[in-house]
């Protein structure tokens, strides 16, 4: 009888080829949808294998801006809500010139890159919006691990939504996938204050899960409308 070899895959390997699939998912999607402009925004940035990814994969395909937002301190002061023992203060701390030293050398033309610093609580102004608009998102990957920080992300993104923006969660089954705790409960709280926003579940991983925004609800006829009323 031939022995069974132990499955040899390691942890980095395993999370490399989960967000490989994530990113040719996305690029698929956007190419069949053809949201050839607008913006790949990242929230949560770190050491950029993942603004890296983003670029093999959708970079030559896409007329996109890249968006890398980010403390460049690492995470905030943990609040009760987001305590667990792997976020610490000032944890997964990557400067902003090594980010850019990073990206740029992973082959992201500067001049397709954007990064904003600061705490995302200080730092997503409706002035910051200003500079932004009126272009949209293609994608907004949220890799930001906390609740609270995933708060104020989601206010400022609202704003980019157009119909095919995709919004994924990279950290969608963190705090055992509680969707009281961490990105989830922040989900939850955004899709309650806005009803009117319709959203299809597109692609998961053991790790990330992702949403398609189709846009808004149409608001219901009046009583009495007929059906080519509403056609025309
Ligand atoms: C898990 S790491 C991101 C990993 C990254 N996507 C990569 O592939 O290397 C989380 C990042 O979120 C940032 N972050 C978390 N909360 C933040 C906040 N409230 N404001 C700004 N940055 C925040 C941290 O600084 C850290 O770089």
């Amino acid at each position: 009888m031939r022995a069974t070899q132990p499955l040899e895959l390691d942890h980095q390997t395993f999370r490399d080829l989960q967000r490989e699939y994530i990113f040719s998912s996305i690029a698929r999607f956007c190419s069949l949808n053809s949201l050839n402009d607008g913006y790949y925004f990242e929230f949560g940035c770190h050491e950029a294998r993942t603004m890296r990814l983003a670029w093999e994969h959708t970079g030559a395909r896409f007329d996109w801006t890249y968006v890398g937002f980010d403390s460049f301190a690492g995470l905030p002061e943990i609040s009760e809500i987001d305590r667990q023992p792997i976020w610490k203060q000032g944890g997964l701390a990557t400067s902003e010139t090594d980010f850019i030293n990073i990206t740029v050398g992973g082959g992201v033309p500067p001049e397709r890159l954007r990064t904003v610093k600061g705490f995302y609580d200080q730092s997503l102004t409706a002035a910051l919006a200003e500079t932004f608009l009126p272009q949209k998102a293609a994608v907004i990957f949220i890799d930001c691990d906390l609740y609270r920080s995933t708060v104020p992300v989601l206010a400022f993104v609202r704003q980019f939504l157009r119909p095919g923006t995709i919004v994924i969660f990279d950290d969608w089954f963190c705090f055992y996938g509680d969707p009281e705790r961490g990105e989830r409960r922040a989900w939850g709280e955004f899709g309650q204050a806005n009803p009117e926003l319709r959203f299809t579940e597109f692609i998961h991983t053991n790790e990330a899960q992702a949403f398609i925004y189709l846009g808004d609800s149409w608001p219901a006829p009046a009583k009495g409308t007929k059906v080519a009323d509403v056609a025309t």
